[in-house]
Parts: C-alpha cells; sequence; structure tokens
C-alpha cells in the first residue's frame, strides 16, 4: 500500500506565529513573546485535556481562547475584548509557510494522498486551509474531535490509521515540526518526519527519534521515500 501521508497544521503547514504583525499593533516589543506564550499555553492545555480524559475535551478553539486570555493576563497587556476578538479571527486566517503549496501540489501529482491531520475542529482547519489556499491538495481532513482526545493521545493515531490506511500504521507517516507530535506517531508505530524550520528548534531526548529530519517542506519530495 502506498504511503498515507499525515500532515500536522499549525506550526508544519500553517504559521502559528503569522499574528505577530497584528500584535505588534497591540502589544507592541513584547509581541514575540507573547505570540510564543500563547502558543506553548495553547499546547500544554491540549495536553492537559487529554490527561484528564473524555469529558475534559473541548474544542482546540476554547484552549486557544482560554491561553489568549492567559498571555494576556501573564504579560499584562491588558488587551480589550474587542483587541482579543480581533487576534482569535486573525488566527483562523494564519498564512501557510511559502513552500507548503508547490510541496503539496508536487506530492499530490506524484499519487500521495496528504491529508491534514490536527487538533483543530474540521471547520477551523478547512477555514485556515482555504483562506492559504491549500485546502485544494488535500485529500481531506482528518480532526482530532471525532476521537474527542487530543495529540499525543494514542486513540488519534489509530483513529487515523483505521480511517485511512486500513488500520495499517506502519504506511502511515507524520510530518510535523512539533517533536511531541512526532514521538505520539512513532510510539502508534507510524513513520514520522520532522520538520526542524529552524536550528533553535531541539527534538525532545526521548526514546523515539524521527525517521527523517528535513528542514522545510521543499525537502520533502526527495526525503518521502526514505521515511
Ligand atoms: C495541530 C497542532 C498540534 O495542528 O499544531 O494539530
Amino acid at each position: 500500500m502506498k504511503k498515507v501521508l499525515a500532515f500536522d497544521v499549525y506550526g508544519t503547514l500553517i504559521d502559528p506565529h503569522g499574528v505577530v504583525a497584528l500584535l505588534q499593533t497591540m502589544v507592541g516589543e513584547q509581541a514575540v513573546s507573547f505570540s510564543s506564550l500563547w502558543r506553548n499555553k495553547q499546547l500544554e492545555y491540549t495536553f492537559r485535556r487529554a490527561a484528564m480524559g473524555g469529558d475534559q475535551y473541548r474544542d482546540f478553539s476554547i484552549c486557544t481562547q482560554a491561553a489568549l486570555d492567559y498571555a494576556d493576563q501573564g504579560l499584562k497587556t491588558a488587551l480589550s475584548e474587542a483587541q482579543k476578538t480581533r487576534l482569535l479571527a486573525a488566527y483562523g486566517a494564519l498564512p501557510a509557510f511559502t513552500e507548503v503549496a508547490a510541496s503539496l501540489r508536487q506530492l499530490r501529482a506524484g499519487g500521495y494522498d496528504c491529508w491534514a491531520f490536527s487538533n483543530g475542529t474540521p471547520a477551523g482547519i478547512a477555514q485556515v486551509l482555504a483562506h492559504a489556499a491549500i485546502d485544494q491538495y488535500m485529500a481531506g481532513v482528518f480532526s482530532v474531535s471525532q476521537v474527542g482526545s487530543f495529540k499525543p493521545a494514542p486513540s488519534v493515531y489509530s483513529a487515523f490509521a483505521r480511517q485511512h490506511a486500513r488500520g495499517q500504521a506502519a504506511v502511515c507517516v507524520l510530518i510535523s515540526s512539533n517533536p511531541f507530535d512526532v514521538i505520539g506517531a512513532k510510539a502508534a508505530g507510524w513513520q514520522a518526519i520532522w520538520v526542524q524550520r529552524t536550528a533553535a528548534n531541539i527534538f525532545d531526548p526521548w526514546e523515539y527519534r524521527p525517521d527523517v529530519t528535513i528542514s522545510s517542506l521543499g525537502q520533502l519530495w526527495e526525503m518521502i521515500d526514505a521515511s
């Protein structure tokens, strides 16, 4: 069976720090640290909700919203409700990284099925992919919402494999810039390609390593068969 490609969305296809320019107009030179705290808290809330189990699951947008409130309080930026509303709207219109469209186009032309595989809700992912004009290259969207947990819960990876790879974990390939996602995929028996977008991004010291490391999706086509 041909490899089935599962692309993480935020950080891999879409730049979650694409809100920095708007943040600069609101919080000035704290924009980069604000964006970073917002993203880190958003992920922490997903990990905590997954660890707490079933009835603590909420949409990713709830984690994003709560993390925005946390960053605002933590950095004492006193954003107004209107500013928060603008930031959350901007989160739905984040840009794709520049090389992404060409890479997905090439993979699709080569007969690969490229799935969006994300913590986002189906509607949230569809919106951001359409806005970035890369939805046309995807075979479809797999959202954790149907599982009611978040990455890296094993149930998320097994549900994807059941739906899109006839239950064969070994033919699933995760492409992600998020080390926790790569480790989750490897633990589930998948192959995984880590996108190390900058040298400052380090891989967590863990029992699992990525099969392949690339620095941008521009290298994916030549490396896909090495995974
Ligand atoms: C996602 C987050 C983890 O898209 O970036 O699933």
